[in-house]
């Protein structure tokens, strides 16, 4: 006879000796969370974002702080297939500090993508709130099983006309499913901060607490 309450309601519901599979979910913490949260740029062409994931992701921003609550930003989901997924692509630069390597390497190039706009001009307060809405929207990736990047290096003019973009675009999130091996360095506040790659590992130097605490 179960001793244990979930166990009892089981046989009372399914009969005594049913079998069951215990399906344990978990909620990550915020560190496993941005632990896992690093900038891929390589990922699975068999794996396809799709359209009601980005908007998941998306959602995330009915839920985050807003300077004077202004919520000026709007997004523009893109998924394969869409004619502005080749159209991003092609705009976005990717491992600027790595410009030997011509990231990404063909055949890994992202698919998806997130284009963050403005709907006013850019301003302090509107550069906060893309920051707070990229990294929530990071988040929630990494919470989907997803992977991804923040990308400012692309031409914005370019990309508005190209789009037919009624507001500049700040900012793309590219999601997917990443091939990176990342590994978090610890350094001294004199370090090199720059990412570097080595035997196939993407080596990412962060700052330790002790220098980044002023007093
Ligand atoms: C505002 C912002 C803009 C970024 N723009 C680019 C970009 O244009 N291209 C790129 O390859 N990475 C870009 N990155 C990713 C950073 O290079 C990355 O966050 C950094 O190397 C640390 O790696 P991590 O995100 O895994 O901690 C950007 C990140 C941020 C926060």
């Amino acid at each position: 006879m179960a001793d244990n309450y979930l166990e009892k309601r089981y046989e009372e519901v399914f009969g005594k000796g049913a079998s069951k599979t215990v399906v344990k979910k978990t909620n990550p913490s915020l560190d496993s969370l941005l632990l896992r949260n690093r900038s891929h740029r390589a990922f699975l062409k068999e794996h396809v974002v799709r359209r009601d994931e980005l908007e998941t992701i998306i959602s995330v921003n009915t839920r985050i702080p807003s300077a004077m609550n202004q919520q000026v930003l709007r997004f523009l989901p893109v998924t394969k297939g869409d004619a502005a997924s080749a159209i991003v692509q092609r705009s976005i630069h990717l491992g600027g500090a790595l410009p030997e390597l011509h990231l990404p390497t063909p055949g890994t190039e992202p698919e998806a993508f997130i284009v963050v706009c403005s709907s006013i001009d850019e301003g302090r307060y509107v550069d906060i709130d893309l920051g707070i809405s990229m990294q929530s929207m990071a988040l929630k990736s990494v919470d989907l099983g997803l992977n991804s990047i923040i990308v400012c290096a692309f031409d914005r003019a370019a990309l508005k006309a190209e789009l037919n973009l009624p507001y500049e675009p700040l900012a793309i999130l590219c999601v997917g499913k990443g091939q990176d091996k990342i590994q978090l360095l610890s350094i001294d506040e004199e370090q090199s901060h720059k990412y570097y790659r080595k035997e196939g590992i993407h080596y990412v130097p962060k700052v330790e607490l002790k220098d980044l605490i002023i007093k």
